[in-house]
């Protein structure tokens, strides 16, 4: 099959290397040859890498020299992935006016997606490591939001499964979208939840939640089982893709229930404040997530 016909009914996209030859250049080429072995990109079609490889801008960072900042809220924010050498992340905690190294990027790894995604101010620097120059390959924002963003969203829960790998865990990835609460939230909302998601892992019997205490925390299970308990009693399970610790937030009281894990449970809390702006209204919206409410706190009155 020639190159041509790979990417051809790709719509309203030429590819520009037919105008020169019938063969795509070597740094085209190279560049597919290197995108197929981006771990987020798995997933895409042979006719988006060809088109990726296009739009790939290509630039090389001296030692210790940044590549964005934090805090840096430029119009024309870019999506980067590391061609070669490493990069530090760097973030300034609270409270302090210095910038610490809080996780390293080599090869393959990206950034710069929460910027894009959210439409937010950059959330950390990342500087090109001390020992060697760094290469990145970086897409605009339209290339990011029409070929990228979707894989990045399903990726995060991935990443976070493989970073897990000595657990015992499903080998299946859940993706974002799949979770019933998250399916109609427009890309911006999902990536503010994103960005606020803590990921926690709990051992079998962990009490994620305990009855009678003041909760802040609102949490989706992404993989796992678990009960809920009053007073000792199991009133209920829940499974992957269910959420809980709703109640005490929507109504303001404290926790109604013990939520308790089965087995290794992976979860994604939300700050209060990101449930208030966001999840809330979705919830409220859906007359099925307003019966499960309503089911459930009829059971904590009984
Ligand atoms: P919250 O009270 O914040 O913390 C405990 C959680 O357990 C509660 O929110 C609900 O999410 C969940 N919960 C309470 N009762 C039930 C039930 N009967 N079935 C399923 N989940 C429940």
């Amino acid at each position: 099959m020639s190159s041509s016909h790979r990417y051809s009914h790709v719509p309203g996209w030429r590819n520009p290397d037919e105008h020169d030859s019938d063969h795509p250049s070597i740094e085209t080429r190279q560049q597919v040859a290197f995108l197929r072995t981006v771990p987020l990109l798995k997933d895409v079609d042979e006719d988006i890498i060809w088109r990726l490889a296009h739009d790939a801008q290509d630039e090389v960072f001296a030692e210790g020299t940044a590549v964005l900042h934090e805090g840096d809220d430029t119009l024309d924010k870019r999506f980067y992935i590391v061609r070669e050498g490493a990069a530090d992340v760097l973030q300034t905690p609270e409270g302090s006016d210095e910038l610490r190294v809080v996780a390293s990027l080599v090869e393959g790894d990206w950034f710069g997606e929460v910027g894009l995604l959210a439409n937010a101010p950059r959330n950390a620097t990342i500087r090109a490591a001390s020992m060697c120059p760094l290469r990145v390959i970086s897409f605009d924002a339209t290339t990011f939001q029409g070929l990228i963003a979707e894989h990045v969203l399903i990726f995060r829960v991935v990443r976070s499964q493989r970073n897990a790998a000595s657990r015992s865990t499903s080998s299946d990835a859940i993706e974002v979208r799949e979770l019933g609460l998250f399916s109609d939230l427009p890309i911006r909302d999902l990536a503010e939840v994103l960005r606020d998601a803590e990921q926690h892992w709990y051992r079998p019997g962990d009490a994620i939640i305990t009855q009678g205490e003041i909760g802040d925390r609102f949490y989706v299970l992404l993989d796992g089982h678990v009960l809920i308990e009053r007073d000792g009693e199991v009133l209920a399970e829940l499974g992957t893709g269910d959420f809980f610790g709703e109640t005490a937030l929507l109504f303001d009281c404290t926790r109604t229930a013990t939520v308790r894990a089965t087995v290794d449970t992976l979860t994604w809390s939300l700050s209060r404040g990101t449930f208030e702006r966001i999840v809330r209204h979705y919830m409220l919206g859906s007359a099925h997530m307003r019966d499960t409410i309503a089911s459930r706190i009829r059971n904590a009155a009984a």
